[in-house]
């Protein structure tokens, strides 16, 4: 039986958590790793998940020596981390020209600088045992640019050139790097967009839905296999078909 360690992080939202689900059905021992849980809340998604092995711990991602103690804290309750999926993300939208700030570094720092904390702390371990599997949800943000949305297509973006480059540095140590990029995806994300704006989203949707997380969920796990061991560098869009050209 397939024990390996597997952090999500963002694991209690919307693609997080199908993506936990999907790990932990491939017999990962996963964890869910994000801001904070009420028991309750904790209580509820453990009902809905029947008792499959996940665990929650808490990490700000966006906080480099938070990350080192949450990687600490979790090998030392659980054992090496194998799989490492940086999910975790925020929009702050706004056009340039009145965006803030504070809106840039938000963004910046929960959905890129993120990537370079945690990464950080589980590839010396990852090189040393000689395996590992790292997946970035990026976005098609990051590769089409939207309106209103620099912040976030510039993180987007800058996460797949981080993956191309962690990639080509551990290629020959067992560990893949891959990024993900998720069109439009039924979550509190894109359930804030007004209505008006989705009708269009969904009209340029070739396959005619939005996504569901398990889509997304089905491709990182399947780039989290012992067998993907020669997929590495790619960028996967999983958008329902909107780069098909004619
Ligand atoms: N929903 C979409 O259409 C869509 C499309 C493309 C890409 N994505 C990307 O997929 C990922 C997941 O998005 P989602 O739609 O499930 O969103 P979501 O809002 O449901 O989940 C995001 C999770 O990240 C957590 N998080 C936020 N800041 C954090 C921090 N500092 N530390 C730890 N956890 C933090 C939140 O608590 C939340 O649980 C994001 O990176 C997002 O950018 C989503």
């Amino acid at each position: 039986m397939n024990s390996r360690i597997a952090v999500v992080t963002g694991g209690l939202g919307a693609i997080g958590l199908a993506t936990c689900r999907a790990l932990a059905q491939a017999n990962f021992k996963v964890i869910a790793a994000d801001l904070h849980a009420s028991q309750s809340r904790w209580d509820d998604i453990q009902m809905s998940m029947k008792n499959l092995n996940i665990h929650f711990e808490p990490v700000d991602v966006s906080d480099f020596s938070q990350c080192a103690s949450f990687v600490q804290q979790v090998e030392s309750l659980h054992g090496p981390i194998s799989v490492l999926v940086n999910n975790a993300g925020i929009t702050r939208d706004g056009v340039l020209k009145k965006m803030e700030p504070a809106d840039w570094d938000a963004v910046i720092s929960v959905n890129l600088t993120s990537v370079f904390n945690l990464c950080r702390q589980v590839v010396d371990g990852m090189s040393e045992r000689g395996y590992g599997r790292i997946v970035n949800i990026s976005s098609i943000i990051g590769q089409t640019g939207q309106f209103g949305q620099s912040n976030y297509a510039a993180a987007k973006s800058g996460m797949h050139g981080f993956t191309m480059s962690l990639a080509r540095e551990v290629a020959r140590k067992g560990i893949t790097v891959n990024s993900v990029s998720p069109g439009y995806i039924k979550s509190a994300m894109t359930d804030a967009v007004p209505q008006e704006l989705r009708d269009q989203i969904l009209a340029s949707v070739p396959v005619g839905r939005i996504g569901q997380p398990d889509d997304i969920a089905r491709a990182v796990a399947f780039l989290c296999a012992e067998e993907s061991s020669y997929l590495t560098g790619v960028n996967l869009p999983v958008n329902g078909g909107l780069f098909i050209s004619f």
